[in-house]
């Protein structure tokens, strides 16, 4: 994988880049659309889309609040977001965006707000002709998910599943429920209003360009999947490293959670799915989907006192983040006093099937950390017989290939090589490949695609329920040993480094350590 450093003017990787897709003219209703979500993520990425061309020129999007508010109060303060840091187009595309955003007034259980929204929605199919196509966003806490799809039923608001003109189609943020029990009756009320096809479980994981591309190395090629089994792999590392604490005043939320239901459940799940997964037949949603739920259901099936030895749970103690000192986790606002929520976990698993019996699998997880990093790194086996002088401490970092998920995203791989001399000794170097350089873009935002993925109909990197159930399971059993009277206590780490002791201590065991990022 060599890398030049100089871009080429035309380059011709980008020339394969497939050509965009352009959905059906549709409606988009955010419903939360004054809050962080919309804001933050939602409003720009369907702007870039526009920017880009990729929304399609007959669309509107809906904002549904708690506000006495017309349209030209939600114009103004999408404006706002979006004017912040704009490039010099944007004056041009803004033109064109803010004719498209209608504002519906309502409460998520206000029957007389859906007729309301009713309205809006004729309004936007005759102006802006949304040829009664709709996606409805639930950028809002999963509380208000069943409420909002009820009534969105009960106004005619959402069209038997079978239609495939017009479509209506429900987009919900998660968490998709709290635990086993909770994720399996939200998903029996929802499915009474709709078909399992209209629904879009969004981890925004998945939108992630560099996610997507482990699916891309590991079957668009044929160098890796002969090694890629218990026979040549030593283990497999998933970290997804934050900087942030509770910023945002997300502290209340957060300690209802816990990095298990935050991270762990969803977006670490996925990643060891992509990446233990078995080659799909074809890239339908079905597919890959299903090969994903296999690798869920060969998920260990743990005892309390498994639990107690293969995960780590731990919170943050205050300390000292690029030279600026920050509060511990207990001080952080809307944290309850004597909180055990945990903001750092580690697991070691093992995948209960034929490609993985025995290989350990670390996962880490946590906030406060020094680095913002997401990667995978999967260890291959040493050489069977140590034919030149090893490495002082026996551990090499050599045979390993690490997809790095963000930032700097890319791959690179690790062997020995020959220090030059007269000893046989050998040093690790590294062959890397970075995306940017290699394509000469930046990955686009996750939401974008996932956006127009719903648009388009396809749910492929959305989630379906039995992965939802399949990742609770687990995600459940360590939530219950948690509950033990006999568990113990969450471990402590100082903000600003990289978890706690204990965590070492179960990666040591299996002779390995956990990569420094
Ligand atoms: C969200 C979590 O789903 O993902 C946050 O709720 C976390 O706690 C965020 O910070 C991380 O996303 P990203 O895209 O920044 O890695």
């Amino acid at each position: 994988m060599p890398e030049s450093n100089t871009l080429p003017e035309t380059n011709p990787l980008r020339e394969a880049l497939p050509r965009s897709r352009v959905p059906d003219p549709c409606a988009v209703v955010l419903f939360g659309a004054t809050g962080d979500l919309a804001h933050r993520k939602l409003v720009p990425a369907l702007f870039q889309l526009a920017r880009g061309g990729n929304l399609p020129s007959e669309s509107a999007i809906v904002g549904f609040a708690r506000r006495d508010w017309a349209d030209a109060d939600l114009r103004a303060e999408y404006e706002k977001t979006l004017s912040k840091g704009a490039g010099a187009d944007f004056r041009e595309v803004w033109s064109q965006f803010a004719n498209r955003i209608l504002f519906s007034p309502g409460t998520f259980d206000d029957p007389a707000s859906y007729e309301k929204l009713k309205e809006t929605l004729d309004r936007a199919d005759k102006t802006l002709g949304t040829q009664g196509n709709r996606v409805y966003y639930l950028a809002v806490a999963p509380e208000f998910f069943a409420t909002i799809i009820k009534r969105l039923g009960e106004a005619g608001l959402i069209y038997p599943g079978h239609h495939e003109s017009p479509w209506s189609r429900v987009v919900v943020e998660k968490p998709f429920g709290h635990d086993l029990k909770s994720a399996r009756a939200l998903n029996r009320e929802v499915t009474a209003e709709l078909d399992e096809s209209q629904l879009y479980r969004i981890d925004h994981y998945l939108g992630k360009e560099t996610v997507q591309n482990i699916l891309a190395l590991r079957f668009g090629n044929s160098i890796f999947e002969p090694l890629w089994n218990r026979r040549h792999v030593g283990s497999v590392q998933v970290t997804v490293a934050e900087e942030v604490g509770m910023a945002g005043g997300r502290g209340s939320y957060y300690d209802t959670a816990g990095t298990i239901r935050d991270m762990v459940q969803n977006h670490m799940m996925q990643l060891l799915c992509l990446v233990a997964m078995e080659p799909p037949v074809d890239l339908s949603a079905d597919a890959v989907r299903n090969e994903k739920v296999k690798v869920l259901q060969a998920l260990p099936r743990w005892k309390p006192e498994d639990v107690f030895k293969n995960v780590v749970r731990a919170q943050y103690t205050a300390g000292s983040m690029q030279g600026s000192e920050v509060p511990g986790y207990l001080a952080e606002k809307g944290v309850a006093p004597g909180s055990k929520t945990d903001t750092y976990v580690a697991i070691r698993l093992e995948l209960n099937n034929w490609r993985w019996a025995g290989v350990p699998f670390f996962l880490r997880t946590g906030k406060r950390l020094p680095k913002r990093a997401t990667e995978i790194a999967i260890q291959f086996r040493r050489p069977p017989t140590e034919l030149f002088e090893p490495e002082a401490d026996g551990l090499s970092g050599a045979n390993q290939l690490v997809l790095r998920i963000q930032p700097n995203e890319g791959a690179s791989l690790t062997f020995e090589a020959k220090v030059p001399g007269s000893r046989r000794r050998l040093q690790e170097v590294r062959m890397d490949f970075r995306y940017g350089t290699a394509f000469a873009l930046p990955p686009p935002e996750a939401y974008e695609r996932l956006l127009v993925d719903v648009m388009l109909g396809d749910p492929t990197l959305y989630t379906r329920s039995d992965e939802v159930e399949s990742a609770w399971r687990f995600i459940s059993t360590i939530l219950d040993a948690w509950q033990q009277p006999d568990a113990p206590p969450p471990a402590t780490y100082e903000a600003g480094s990289w978890g706690p002791p204990a965590a070492d201590t179960l990666i040591a065991a299996d002779g390995a350590r956990w990569r420094r990022l």
